[in-house]
């Protein structure tokens, strides 16, 4: 009998110590996940300088979920040039040229806005505030801008439709395997308003992240228009939820979704000046050039480097809308200058929105306006089509660099 209890104790206390090592490794891996609050700030904010948002918007934003947010793909060289990448080319101050408080209204695919500058489609808003992406969307509605909703956006496109009231708004797809879910998306953001469709083909499959690999990062709230995973994606990696979605692109995804709507589609994620001609002769109305803010593949060059190579290539044709790196004036009027119609940001919506929901977001795009009219009225020009005209001076490209 003794003997028998001894060995019982035993075996209750090995798996005791199993359960109790069991539950600290899944606390070490997991502390971020349940510890997710998003901000509901509802305030103006005072912005001196747009990268300082990042460091401010830390304080509202769990770990995990800053790092999918700030990251971009391995060590972030891209995501680094990104930024630094504006200052190959110089803008020439220009006087004496009677410019007085210059107009930076414009118009893209139709719409008018108030400034050439648009919200990137990015998701899981709702990660930052708890607004998400209805919240940006307002913002970006005060803003007289458009807004664009990812496939993977943590509010319902009808929630974001419905906040914006009215005001123009794109919806951004991923292309599900599934092509009745396809043609469901694409029906409902039309039926809802939507004015173009945003095909994204620069993500068959997601970048190395380092940041959301060493956090093991996963979303810890529903993306609620994700296709196949009926909007239950709690718990899930974003390589997860991008293996689920169509990993195999070609020009014929492109005549596959022009044929689902009569919405201009715009091809995003372009890169290469051959990818925007097939794109054109797929029947692209309009092409964005970006690297994904550097989150796809790293090593890859930043987007204003190819801008111009790209913009020749499309020679007008189209529209050209880019992102990638935009924080201020002068990264708007140089990416204008080199062939973009209109630029589009997306952390800074988000770090934003985390900082003063709807009223942070607008604060931003005051921020962008009042920068741009200063930089256009310290070089000269009275409008956005005059800065189109404006010829940049090149500090590398005009030695023509060497192969690194
Ligand atoms: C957190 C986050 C999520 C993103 N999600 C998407 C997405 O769902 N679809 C998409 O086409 N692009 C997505 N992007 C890329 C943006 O559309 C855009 O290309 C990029 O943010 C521009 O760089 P910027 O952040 O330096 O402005 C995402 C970007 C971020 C930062």
């Amino acid at each position: 009998m003794k003997k028998i209890i001894i060995v019982m104790s035993i075996i209750l206390l090995v798996a005791l110590v199993i359960w109790l090592i069991i539950q600290y490794n899944n606390g070490a891996g997991q502390s971020e996940k349940t510890e997710y609050v998003a901000s509901n700030r509802d305030e103006e904010i005072l912005i001196v300088d747009i990268d300082e948002l990042e460091k401010r918007a830390a304080e509202f934003i769990s770990i995990g979920a800053l790092g999918y947010i700030q990251g971009g793909a391995e060590t972030e060289s891209t995501l680094r040039r990104n930024q630094t990448a504006f200052d190959m080319v110089d803008i020439y101050p220009r006087v004496l040229t009677g410019v007085n408080e210059p107009n930076i209204k414009t118009s893209i695919l139709g719409t008018e806005i108030s400034l050439p500058v648009i919200v990137a489609p990015a998701a899981a808003h709702g990660l930052a505030h708890v607004s998400a992406e209805a919240g940006s969307a307002k913002g970006a509605a005060v803003s007289g801008t458009i807004m664009s909703v990812s496939t993977y956006a943590s509010s319902t496109l009808a929630e974001v439709a419905a906040a914006g009231d009215g005001a123009p708004q794109w919806f951004q797809l991923y292309l599900s395997k599934d092509d009745k879910a396809n043609r469901q998306l694409v029906k409902l953001a039309e039926d809802l308003g939507y004015k173009a469709i945003i095909l994204t083909v620069d993500a068959p499959i997601g970048g190395n992240r380092f940041r959301d690999a060493r956090n093991n990062f996963e979303f810890p709230l529903a993306l609620p228009n994700v296709p196949r995973a009926g909007g239950k994606t709690q718990g899930q990696s974003i390589n997860t939820i991008f293996a689920a979605a169509k990993n195999v692109l070609t020009p014929y995804d492109v005549m596959y979704v022009k044929s689902l709507t009569k919405l201009p589609v715009i091809v995003k994620g372009i890169m290469h000046p051959d990818d925007a001609e097939v794109a054109i002769i797929a029947g692209a109305d309009a092409i964005w050039v970006s690297n994904h803010g550097g989150r796809q593949l790293d090593g890859a060059p930043a987007a204003f480097e190819v801008l111009g190579d790209v913009a020749n290539r499309v020679n007008k044709r189209v529209p050209i809308i880019f992102d990638s790196g935009i924080r201020r004036g002068q990264h708007i009027f140089k990416a204008i200058a080199m062939g973009a119609d209109v630029v589009a940001i997306g952390r800074p919506v988000i770090y934003g929105l985390a900082l003063g929901g709807w009223r942070g977001v607008v604060s931003v795009f005051d921020y962008l306006k009042k920068d741009l009219q200063r930089v256009m009225w310290l070089a000269g020009t009275q409008n956005i089509e005059e800065i189109k005209n404006v010829e940049l001076r090149y500090k590398c490209i005009s030695v023509k660099c060497e192969p690194l």
